[in-house]
Parts: structure tokens; sequence; C-alpha cells
């Protein structure tokens, strides 16, 4: 194992090998997803909803965030972990921006960051890249945006909204991003805007054109229930799974089968 680096990422654009991303929030996950190849590691806001239960990606602070950022960056020993920004800590200056990705790096030993937003967020990228942090863009449907986009939409339908998307784009490879996801866009937008980048785009919901694709782990592994977006392919079922077995542990508490002989100290 050699780490993976953002020159590796690149390359692997350029030879036309499309490579999978994953969030995680702790160490077994992230020992897991590492030992499997998964190249970045993403530290998600998501978190906000998949760790600490509140209602949207909006509420999760810094303070929050950085323990998990920590717990994965200590448990990988190849993937890039990139650690995102929350809601509030970013948008206010490029300087607010530079000093929690500061902190993301310092405490939470991250190697790269997150943030959301286009063209607008280009001097908050070339702050954080000047400072010599790596910084993953994210455009189309942005959640911390949620209010302002009228709920979860797809974003970038039409020629007009199509071109915003390029130019949002552009702006953040030349601000300094090392890659771009593109969340829930028409793939032929997506298509596009892979094109147009020398840099890697990661797809949530935006095709099969895109440099690299993501999903969120609670969604894929089917731990997290309910309707899921047409986006996410669950690869497992660990709700069931999981739900099997305290099943099966309550009972043979309740029946006296656990613990049997071979759990017991004499
Ligand atoms: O927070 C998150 O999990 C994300 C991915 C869906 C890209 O931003
Ligand atoms: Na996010």
């Amino acid at each position: 194992g050699r780490r993976v680096r953002i020159h590796h990422l690149r390359e692997l654009k350029e030879r036309g090998e499309p490579w999978p991303m994953l969030t995680a929030y702790d160490m077994y996950t992230a020992q897991l997803f590492d030992e499997a190849g998964i190249p970045v590691l993403l530290v998600g806001d998501s978190a906000s909803n998949n760790v600490y239960g509140y209602e949207s990606s909006l509420p999760v602070t810094v303070d929050e965030m950085v323990p998990l950022v920590r717990a994965v960056t200590r448990s990988v020993k190849r993937a890039l972990v990139v650690a995102d920004l929350p809601f509030g800590s970013y948008q206010l200056s490029p300087e607010q921006a530079l000093a929690t990705s500061v902190r993301m790096m310092k405490e939470g030993r991250a190697h790269a960051v997150k943030l959301e937003g286009g063209r607008a967020f280009a001097p908050h990228v070339r702050a954080i890249t000047q400072a010599g942090v790596p910084v993953m863009g994210h455009i189309g449907f942005t959640p911390q945006s949620e209010h302002n986009l009228g709920g979860y939409r797809i974003q970038g339908r039409g020629a007009a909204a199509g071109d915003e998307l390029v130019a949002d784009a552009i702006a953040l490879q030349e601000a300094g991003a090392f890659s771009v996801v593109m969340e829930m866009v028409p793939a032929e937008a997506a298509k596009r805007v892979t094109h147009e980048l020398e840099i890697p785009t990661i797809g949530i919901g935006a095709g099969p054109d895109c440099d690299a694709q993501v999903l969120v782990w609670q969604d894929m592994m089917g731990l997290r229930q309910g309707k899921a977006p047409r986006f996410v392919k669950r690869y497992a079922d660990l709700a069931g799974v999981m739900t099997g077995a305290v099943e099966q542990f309550a009972a043979e508490v309740r029946g006296r089968q656990f613990p049997a002989p071979e759990h017991v100290f004499h």
C-alpha cells in the first residue's frame, strides 16, 4: 500500500478508469472500505443524518465532524480522506473557509476538504488551495441549500442550466479544486462537465459518464430503511441482517439458550 494522492485520481481520469468513493464516519467502516481498495473516503456532512440523527445535513457542526474525521484518518492506510465542511463553517468568507479547513487538517488529520457551491465559492476554494489544502467541489443538488433549491430536486435540466453547471465546474477547477462532486443532475449535463474538465468528476445521481461514483454507505448497504432516491443501489440488506441477529439474541436470552456452555467461564 501506497497512499492515494490527488494526482493518482487525475491519472485514472486520463486512463479512462472509473473509481468508487464511499462515505465513512468511524473506524470499522473506514478499515473495511480501505482494505477493500476504495481509494477515496468522504467523511460527509451526511453524518448529520446518518450518525447524529438530525433531520437534515444543516445542523451538524465542525465540533461534531472533527472526531469522526479523526477516527477515519486513524483507521486508513491507503485511502485519501476528504472532510466535508458543514453548513455555516465556510460560507461567511474565504477566511472562514480556510480557518475551518485548517481545523479539519490539524485536528481531524484530513487529507482534503469538500465544500458545496459553484462560481460564488471560487474565492473560498482558492484561499484553501493556496494554503496547501486540496479541495473537492460539490455542485448540482447541494443539500446544504435544500431550502433555497426547493427541496430534493434534480438540478441542471435544460441547455441554460447545463451551461451554468459547466461554468460552475470550470470556475472550481480554475480556483484549484482537485475534483468535483455532481449530485442529482441529468446524465447528459454530467457527461458534458466531465469532458470539459481536466479534474475528475464524481457522480451521485449523475449518470454513468462521471469519472467516479459515490454513495453514502448506509444507503448502499441497506442500513438506512425507507424509500431511497432512485440513484441509490442497495448492495446489501444490513438492516435485515442486524434485525435478525438482534431478534435471535433477544429470543435466546429470554429462552435461556444464551449463554451456552462454550461461552461460560468456571
Ligand atoms: O455528505 C455526503 O455524504 C456527500 C456525498 C453524498 C457526496 O456530500
Ligand atoms: Na455532503
